[in-house]
């Protein structure tokens, strides 16, 4: 039988090796590996381009609604279209928990919204209000469906969690075998650093960095990692920005502990310079942790060198900087109370945090990574998508090439030298960070379920072509096997 589609004479980049070979895909699977393979009824032609599996990315933040009203702009519909212009095949966003709600009736509608995604996606449920019945009966549930990871965060006024909190959720993952993901900051601390900021009359968005400092973020991760030891739950802690976060990683990694660790473009390439800049341009480059002085982009990149940090994800957040700028209001991801200045504009602690990435995510980690030599293809493909598909239970469906395999794949330009215009992406968003950022190889052809998805710039998958990917219990989920003293507590449920 004919391949449905052959990409051809490529040099194809997988988790572990880099050759030359075609690949056939037969009903929206990989089915063949090889050279010369028969005609497909349609060809692409990947001489000399690149050939990589599509990217995951299990850090976006799409068309979320906040308990204050607030909506992230971007919709299921242009952020996967701009993920897909950006070599991102399939992607892991948010189910929202309000305090006071149960998980069923926090933002209606949400998962008949995302069946507009143009790709393959899944779901983390946000865990904001443990209550029993949310502890015993919501999320088992939400599991068994499929959704088996679980974000919580430490900070953020109308989200975070105390530490039995914490504790409680991770008891729960353990016993019905979810994964966990934690936003580590220390909420107090950054609270009472805010508090002195305005009152000494410091409202800059650089001063959003200064209120929540590397050592806010190192506390959290030690205190979140110790945790899931005391638990025997595996976890992943997202968005590292800084050494001090990524040491404690390493450190608890050395011990055996299963921890995991993610970093983002913008740790890898942008600093407090981004956060300043004249009529509040700074306000484009608030997301949480915060950037870090220039110097921690080197740190970051060698964390992802030693393995510490194996994830590269966008955070996608879908606010527009007009919006920002017109209304204070934090996205639903605010601290303290919202201050204006004499000017109109917001104070740091009330611009909504998160930057959006969705579509420069790879282009960005290519350019930086593989053709300035700080990563070779495979890890790029770790980091893209082979590690997170491990991470979250998609492990042989995406980020793989193998036969069976879903047919998700890029087909990269290598020597592709182009400058990052917000003009010419495909998001909702008014403004990307790496505005003029200068980027070398970019995806020449995106498919996605088989079929080509973009093309020369042109997104052809239509919305509602996604699929929800469900997913069973795994291995790596699995805990440790070791509890203090011997007595297992998160079993006694
Ligand atoms: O600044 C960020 N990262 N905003 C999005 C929410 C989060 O913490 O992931
Ligand atoms: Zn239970
Ligand atoms: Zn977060
Ligand atoms: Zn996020």
């Amino acid at each position: 039988r004919a391949y449905d589609l052959v990409v051809r004479g490529g040099t194809v980049a997988t988790a572990a090796e880099v050759f030359e070979a075609d690949i056939g895909i037969l009903e929206g699977r990989i089915a063949a590996l090889g050279r010369n393979l028969a005609a497909g009824r349609e060809e692409v032609s990947a001489k000399g381009m690149v050939v990589t599996p599509g990217g995951l990315d299990p850090h976006c933040h799409l068309e979320e609604i906040g308990q204050d009203g607030s909506v992230h702009e971007e919709s299921f519909a242009s952020g996967s279209a701009a993920a897909l212009a950006g070599g991102t095949t399939s992607f892991i966003c948010f189910l929202p928990q309000w305090k006071g709600h149960s998980l069923a009736d926090s933002a209606p509608g949400y998962e008949a919204r995302a069946a507009q995604s143009r790709c393959d996606y899944s779901f983390h449920q946000i865990i904001t209000d443990p209550r029993p019945e949310v502890l015993e009966r919501e999320i088992p549930a939400l599991i068994a469906r499929g959704v088996r990871s679980l974000k919580v965060f430490l900070t953020y006024d109308p989200l975070r969690l105390n530490d039995r909190e914490l504790i409680e959720v991770l008891a729960v993952a353990r016993r019905h075998r979810a994964f966990v993901t934690i936003h580590a900051e220390n909420y107090d601390a950054i609270g009472w650093r805010i508090d002195a900021l305005l009152k000494a009359g410091l409202t800059d968005p650089l001063q959003h960095a200064w209120s929540r400092p590397p050592v806010v973020e190192r506390e959290a991760t030690h205190r979140a990692i110790a945790l899931a030891e005391l638990v025997d739950q595996p976890v992943q802690i997202f968005h590292v920005s800084c050494e001090e976060a990524a040491a404690e990683i390493a450190a608890a990694r050395a011990r055996g502990v299963k921890v995991w660790g993610e970093t983002c473009p913008q740790y890898l390439t942008l600093s407090h310079e981004d956060l300043q800049g004249p009529d509040f341009a700074g306000a484009k480059a608030v997301c949480s942790p915060a950037l870090r002085a220039k110097g921690e982009n080197e740190k970051v990149w060698r964390r992802i060198q030693d393995g510490t940090l194996d994830v590269v994800s966008s955070d996608h957040c879908g606010f527009s900087f007009t919006t920002a700028k017109r209304a204070p209001g934090s996205g639903g991801y605010g601290m303290g109370s919202a201050n204006l200045r004499a000017d109109g504009t917001p104070a740091f602690n009330a611009i909504p945090n998160g930057v959006p990435g969705i579509e420069t995510r790879l282009p960005v980690l290519f350019s930086e990574g593989v053709n300035k030599g700080r990563i070779d293809l495979p890890h790029f493909v770790r980091l893209s998508a082979a590690n997170a598909a491990r991470l979250f239970g998609l492990e042989g469906r995406k980020g793989s090439l193998m036969p069976g395999a879903d047919a998700d794949l890029v087909v990269w330009d290598p020597d592709a030298e182009r400058r990052i215009r917000n003009t010419e992406l495909h998001h909702a968003i008014d403004y990307t960070p790496w505005e003029g950022f200068a980027i070398k190889g970019f995806p020449s052809v995106t498919i996605a379920g088989g079929r080509v998805a973009v093309q020369q710039g042109q997104v052809l998958a239509e919305p509602g072509r996604g699929r929800f990917l469900a997913r069973d219990a795994y291995a790596l989920a699995r805990p440790g096997g070791r509890v203090p003293d011997g007595f297992d507590a998160a079993s006694v449920g």
